[in-house]
């Protein structure tokens, strides 16, 4: 990632999202009165939109007292709705403040290319498997398809994710902090079911998987931990994958940084070794204080971050407000967390949403009454292996400056007295 990368089209960056957040945090007396008419059919006439594409759609006064759309082929959403990613050039971010639960809609997964995004021929798309196997095999994606397949939800997040973070707070909104974490359901064929078939020579160590994209991304994976969850996969909630998350075919490694979970797959080479390619040797390696460079980190840690209220948003009125966000681990299930309303001072436990499941976005929930002053809203993790989301002190105290990969710190949001979330650090 650049610094000096622009918005593609500034007009399609996302609106505001004091805009979006005002209708979760207004629970006050106008705008209770406004859904009232609203329900009520009367007075819709004087209500007050706000300017979106959907200006130019008819909007009756009594919906019930006119025929609908009738069906459609492929829905789209209300034409109300206009959250979006934020694109730039190699990457977009998802839009976390304004998701609920914990699966990412295909359309707004965040995307990461090296060289655009493909455009491949499902027919004519093959993966090679050779190197160290009993018998090298060429596959179509719909031989893949007769193997047994299996699904399951994971989170994929970019490793560069919050990298911005790590000096000085950076981004606005938490789509711009942490934007470049997803989750969707992964349909595929388990790498061991492919593997049965092929054959295994015992000398193969390293799987090398390659892209078919304009940057023929490759990275080097370790066999022997990435067989028990790797799956090759073809779909992704429930339809083909976006060409932007790989189509016709990607590799998912549960937890790992998403730069291993390679996109437009069309190779797998066994190996006795890595392949020291550049996106594992100049990229994806961690630079320590003493000079030498963390290699081959693979696992994305436990992480968590305040989704609402978040930076950008504006709360309205002091009272009740549901905190709310996401946590997830690379190394397992969440198995706690904690959130401070005055600046990690204290902590309280958090409610977990089911379902609560290993290498996946976590929602929790906590309810908070503010009081009108300023404070500093903060959220931690654990994960079943016992690992603790760190302060970014504490990261910084091990990992040093040079780093940028690998920003798993706890996030604090300052509320202002006058009800504005900003991006700070402490
Ligand atoms: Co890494």
């Amino acid at each position: 990632m650049k610094n000096n990368e622009q918005p593609a089209d500034r007009k399609d960056s996302p609106p505001q999202s004091t805009g979006q957040s005002r209708s979760e945090f207004s629970l006050n007396r106008r705008t209770f009165l406004a859904t009232a008419s609203s329900a009520l059919g009367i007075a819709a006439a004087q209500m007050v939109f706000p300017a979106t594409s959907a200006t130019a759609t008819s909007v009756p006064n009594d919906p019930s007292r006119t025929p609908g759309k009738t069906s459609s082929a492929y829905g789209t959403r209300a034409v109300f709705v206009e959250t979006q990613r934020q694109f730039f050039s190699t990457r977009s971010l998802t839009p976390l403040q304004h998701l609920s639960g914990i699966i990412t809609p295909s359309a707004l997964h965040f995307e990461r290319h090296h060289n655009g995004v493909p455009v491949i021929h499902p027919l004519q798309h093959r993966l090679l498997v050779h190197g160290l196997v009993s018998q090298p095999m060429i596959f179509t994606v719909e031989e893949l398809k007769r193997f047994p397949a299996q699904s399951r939800i994971a989170f994929i997040e970019c490793s560069g994710n919050s990298g911005k973070e790590w000096k000085e707070p950076n981004g606005t909104t938490v789509q711009e902090t942490h934007g470049l974490t997803s989750t969707s359901e992964w349909t595929g064929v388990a790498l061991t079911t492919l593997f049965q078939e092929i054959g295994l020579k015992p000398e193969a160590q390293w799987i090398l998987a390659e892209g078919s994209d304009a940057a023929a991304l490759t990275r080097s994976l370790p066999l022997a931990s990435i067989l028990p969850h790797a799956l090759l996969c073809y779909a992704q909630n429930g339809e083909p994958l976006r060409p932007e998350q790989g189509y016709p075919l990607r590799l998912l490694i549960p937890g790992w940084e998403g730069n291993t979970c390679i996109k437009w797959l069309r190779r797998l080479k066994l190996m006795t070794h890595p392949a020291m390619t550049r996106e594992e040797t100049s990229k994806y390696t961690d630079l320590m204080p003493d000079g030498t460079a963390r290699q081959f980190t693979f696992e994305m840690e436990t992480k968590s971050v305040i989704t609402s209220p978040s930076g950008g948003q504006q709360l309205e009125n002091p009272g009740f407000i549901e905190i709310r966000g996401l946590a997830w681990s690379g190394r397992g299930r969440i198995t706690q967390v904690d959130v401070s309303t005055d600046g990690g001072e204290s902590w309280q436990t958090a409610e977990l949403q089911e379902p609560v499941l290993p290498m996946c976005h976590t929602r929790f929930r906590f309810s908070w009454k503010w009081n009108g002053g300023e404070t500093i809203l903060q959220s931690r993790c654990q994960d079943e292996t016992g690992d603790v989301q760190p302060t970014l002190t504490d990261l910084i105290a091990v990992r040093g400056f040079n780093s940028f990969y690998h920003n798993n710190a706890i996030q604090s949001w300052k509320v202002t007295k006058e009800g504005q979330v900003n991006n700070v650090q402490i």
